[in-house]
């Protein structure tokens, strides 16, 4: 079965692969193939590898991926190469996310069997009433809510990034933030998405002086080719590296940000940024077929959703069926979670989502049964209000090593360079998360998501988000999943997981071409590729509405370890030609 069944021919990027290590497991898997199933799954059981023979990265940038590895070389773990990970991205992609901005963290401890999500997500300042983003008319100001500084949350990837080191990771933050602060001072060459990311944002970066100190410092926009170089980030990253917590959220940079904030007639207070603290969460967890899933709880939507559809999916054999009748029941999945999506979730620090329920096997068999078999189920017939899209940027990382510990993490400053201001002096270019909420029910944001009560800003309240970080494991294998994407992250991470439920490898699933239903706008989307003419024919015999051939999105990176097999690979999305995955193996221990 295939999910979408046409795949790009070339993939082209380096793709680490390893050779089953051990003779025994490739005669296990040779006997497995003779011995039928039942026999095969126990045999499997007794022989899988205790842990992975490598490390394996997947990230968004070759920079920040062998960042990830020369972290392990130094001595670290997943978790050490995480915050070289991390902080590399935000040196090197400013675009998509930053230490201005805010991610989750979904990590697995090998040492103590633990999965924890931690919740560096920005909060709301106390000025960020709801009446604070309407215009005179009372709508919403849009440009209050996407530019400058009313637009940016409490920033969280700082304290994510020393809560890491403390707890998890084995090496300083120095060292860990040692290629990021390099890269930073050094510079790394400008690449087409940047350039062309700025392009598109230029007028309101250069209203703020601290951002054309950085991105005019030669005088002309960023061009292809040129060396972009944050001296003043690096600066800060140091001082985040010296003295953890305190060197971003207190002291020379914290005052930075507050000027800069208050220069733009914005209002956050020190007490905001000295008080910001990351969350562990529980993460969501449910079993879809043979895997376990586990995934972002609220302030993400992804868990929930992705909950709900594959329980709903569940009630079918989707290899079963032809494209036309499998495309029609996962978008049928889709709708009928992404509606709940806008009533029901929030920050559950100050709301209560019924995550129990909207996550139960039995509420998802009550959706299943009104799905009609052969006729799309108008959005507008599903109560609630309209939703739709969110586009591009953002950046996800997958890490392995060979501890079996694991970080599958996404970071965002939302919207392309976030909300545009560099605070002047410090390099931190701040994120316009604020955008995420229901700054006014009902009314849509940027990308034409919107919500209700549950997603209203408070203060110190998280904005809802879809970045779905996610591991799922079956006996047999195990990966690590995320992209960006705004609302269509969740169902990227969805179609990643039902092609690796049929069977596909890393590459193939980072490069699997996409649809996706969010129930508002009531259409179907789907990436050049994804359905073939006669699915799209079929569909719309069904009444659904079809955009085929939409130009492409997401930038998924993933990471599989096959504990048979006992190989690593890793998948980048060939949908960005800068990112990168690789293994590196480690010795095989000396044989006694
Ligand atoms: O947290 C979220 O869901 C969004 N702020 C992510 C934004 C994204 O993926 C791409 N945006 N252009």
């Amino acid at each position: 079965m295939r999910v979408a069944q046409v795949l790009p021919t070339a993939f082209v990027f380096h793709i680490g692969r390893v050779a089953a290590r051990g003779l025994t497991a490739i005669l296990v898997l040779a006997g497995l193939l003779a011995v039928g199933p039942s026999l095969a799954a126990e045999t499997a059981k007794a022989t899988v590898a205790s842990q992975p023979p490598g490390v394996a990265i997947a990230s968004a940038h070759s920079l920040s991926t062998r960042a990830g590895l020369d972290t392990i070389r130094a001595g670290g773990n997943a978790f050490d190469a995480a915050i070289a990970v991390s902080s590399t991205l935000a040196v090197v992609e400013p675009i998509s996310s930053g230490i201005g901005g805010g991610g989750f963290f979904l990590l697995h401890d090998a040492s103590s069997g633990r999965d924890v999500f931690l919740d560096a997500r920005e909060t709301a300042p106390a000025s960020a009433t709801p009446a604070a983003y309407l215009d005179e008319k009372g709508e919403l100001n849009r440009d209050r809510a996407t530019n400058g500084p009313w637009s940016a949350g409490i920033p969280g990837l700082p304290a994510g990034l020393v809560h890491l080191a403390q707890r998890y990771g084995r090496l300083p933050l120095a060292t860990s933030l040692a290629p990021a602060i390099r890269i930073a001072r050094d510079g790394f060459p400008i690449y087409a998405r940047l350039e062309k990311g700025y392009g598109s944002r230029r007028a309101v970066m250069e209203r703020y002086r601290g951002t054309r100190a950085v991105f005019l410092a030669d005088g002309t926009p960023p061009m292809v080719g040129e060396t972009l170089k944050q001296p003043d980030l690096a600066r800060t990253l140091e001082l985040l590296a010296e003295k953890g917590h305190a060197g971003f959220y207190r002291g020379e940079v914290a005052k930075k940000l507050l000027a800069a904030v208050r220069e733009e007639s914005g209002k956050w207070r020190a007490d905001e940024l000295a008080g910001y603290q990351v969350r562990e969460r529980e993460p969501i967890r449910f079993r879809y077929r043979d895997w376990a899933i586990t995934t972002a709880p609220p302030p993400s939507s992804g868990g929930v959703a992705l909950a709900q559809m594959l329980q709903i999916l569940e009630g079918w054999d989707l290899a079963k069926l032809d494209q036309p009748d499998r495309v029609h029941l996962v978008a049928e999945a889709m709708r009928r979670a992404y509606r709940d999506r806008t009533i029901y979730l929030g920050d559950p620090d100050f709301v209560k989502v019924p995550v129990a329920r909207l996550a139960s096997a039995d509420y998802a068999a009550g959706l299943r049964a009104a799905i009609h078999p052969d006729k799309a189920t108008p959005s507008a017939l599903l109560s609630g209000q309209p939703a739709p899209l969110e586009d591009d940027e953002t950046t996800h990382f997958s890490i392995v090593d060979a501890e079996g510990n694991r970080v599958s993490a996404t970071q965002t400053v939302n919207l392309l360079y976030g909300s545009g201001m560099v605070a002047p002096g410090t390099g931190v270019l701040l994120n316009n998360e604020m955008d995420d909420f229901a700054l006014k029910p009902g009314t849509p944001n940027a990308f034409g998501v919107m919500g209700f009560e549950a997603n209203a800003p408070e203060p110190g309240k998280r904005m809802l988000s879809s970045m779905t970080p996610s591991f799922i494991e079956s006996d047999a294998q195990l990966a690590l999943i995320g992209a960006p994407g705004g609302s269509r992250i969740i169902t990227q991470v969805l179609l990643a997981i039902l092609a690796y439920d049929a069977g596909m490898d890393a590459r193939q699933v980072a490069a699997l071409p996409r649809f996706h239903h969010q129930w508002m706008p009531d259409a179907i989307s789907a990436e050049p590729g994804a359905l073939d003419a006669a699915t799209v024919a079929a569909l719309q015999a069904r009444g659904h509405t079809v955009n085929a051939g939409e130009s492409t999105w997401g930038n998924l990176q993933t990471v599989l370890w096959n504990k048979q097999a006992n190989t690593l690979e890793g998948g980048s999305d060939p949908r960005n030609p800068v990112g990168r995955a690789e293994v590196l193996l480690v010795p095989a221990p000396p044989l006694r």
